[in-house]
């Protein structure tokens, strides 16, 4: 039988040096201590979030979301004032002032941009790294992934259905074994969704994997602003409830969305079958019908952070959702995250 080891002061310290080598090309790459990154959440990742991660040792990440440039260089400003530790700013590829929001970042100063919600063109690319800022990109397959890097990306980060917010349609473990043998020798990999706990993070690293982004754990972080009721829905919160927008009629595309489902997610379906009924009927057209569609989240996920109405509004949350227990405080979560990763190692047969 094996023996176990026992966890002796000396073991642990020994479990922490060996997580943190695990780490040492992620946070490297970062500039902080460990390779976790707070995933970019709208509304939600704001200086104050953003710069606990960072002054925690981890990486935070702003979300620019739909904020216009001189917006987004003021929480730039902000979260500066807040923390002298690296932090990145994530930049949505469709958002109509991309490249106005690339400068801004450089002119702040920002290391790291993160490009998501789509494949960034490879001029915003270039003019992020001529700049002095590391590129971060999204891929959501191993082709994408070949394709990013070849466009210049610094490093990627494959994120897996049980994520929060907009998501694909494979999971982690799966692009995890699909993307991380191949590209992890080429750049920095970053793994995301459902993290939940250390463990999850060291079996990731030891797959290859530079370092984690975890969204949903944080939000119920003491320095994060979200309202306390939407607080509350996640430390109520299961897996299960964490379930993708459901879409009813195949000409009426909806993008998934991985949220806490409420009155509102109930209203959506009301709302897809009335618009497609009226269509039916030929009251309204293909076009119009499709953004009537659209348009019903318009809003919600602020309505739902910020007002605090988590009963029509988005409530945006991972699978790991059911892993939030309580409000503490950001270097907690980390301490917490860290300490499950290394005791994990500490437990672990001699050899
Ligand atoms: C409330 C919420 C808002 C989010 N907003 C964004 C966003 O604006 N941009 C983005 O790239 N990802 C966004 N995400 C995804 C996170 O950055 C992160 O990848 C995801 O939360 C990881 O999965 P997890 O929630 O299971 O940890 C959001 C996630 C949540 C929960």
């Amino acid at each position: 039988m094996d023996a176990i080891n026992p966890v002796t002061p000396a073991g642990t310290a020994n479990a922490h040096a060996a997580l943190e080598r695990l780490m040492a090309r992620g946070a490297a790459f970062f500039g902080s201590r460990y390779a976790l990154m707070g995933g970019a959440m709208s509304w939600v990742s704001e200086r104050h979030l953003v710069a606990a991660l960072s002054n925690a040792g981890a990486f935070g990440v702003i979300a620019c979301g739909a904020m216009e440039p001189d917006r987004l260089a003021e929480e730039i400003a902000g979260t500066q004032a807040l923390t002298a530790k690296p932090f990145g700013v994530n930049l949505i590829t469709m958002h109509p002032r991309l490249e106005q929001l690339v400068e801004t970042c450089l002119a702040a100063g920002v290391t790291h941009i993160v490009f998501a919600g789509g494949i960034p063109p490879g001029s915003a690319i270039k003019r992020a790294k001529e700049g002095g800022a590391k590129v971060v990109c999204f891929a959501p397959a191993l082709a994408l992934a070949k394709k990013l890097v070849r466009s210049g990306a610094d490093a990627l980060v494959i994120e897996g259905s049980e994520a929060g917010g907009h998501i694909g349609p494979v999971s982690l473990n799966v692009l995890a074994q699909e993307i991380l043998p191949v590209m992890a020798r080429e750049v920095p990999v970053f793994v995301a969704g459902g993290i939940g706990r250390g463990e999850a993070i060291l079996s990731y690293l030891e797959m290859g994997a530079a370092g984690a982004q975890l969204g949903t754990r944080f939000v119920c972080a003491t320095e994060c602003i979200a309202h306390p009721r939407f607080k509350q829905a996640f430390i109520r919160g299961a897996a299960r409830d964490a379930l993708p927008t459901v879409q009813i009629d195949a000409r009426f595309p909806v993008i998934p969305v991985r949220a806490l489902q409420n009155e509102g997610t109930r209203h959506f379906m009301e709302h897809q079958a009335k618009v497609l009924a009226r269509f039916q009927a030929g009251t309204v057209d293909k076009d119009a019908a499709q953004l009537e569609i659209e348009h019903f989240w318009a809003g919600a996920l602020r309505r739902a952070v910020i007002d605090g109405d988590v009963e029509q509004g988005s409530l945006m949350a991972g699978q790991s959702v059911g892993m939030v227990q309580r409000e503490q405080p950001a270097a907690e979560i980390i301490a917490e995250l860290v300490g499950q990763a290394a005791a994990a190692l500490a437990a672990r047969p001699a050899s």
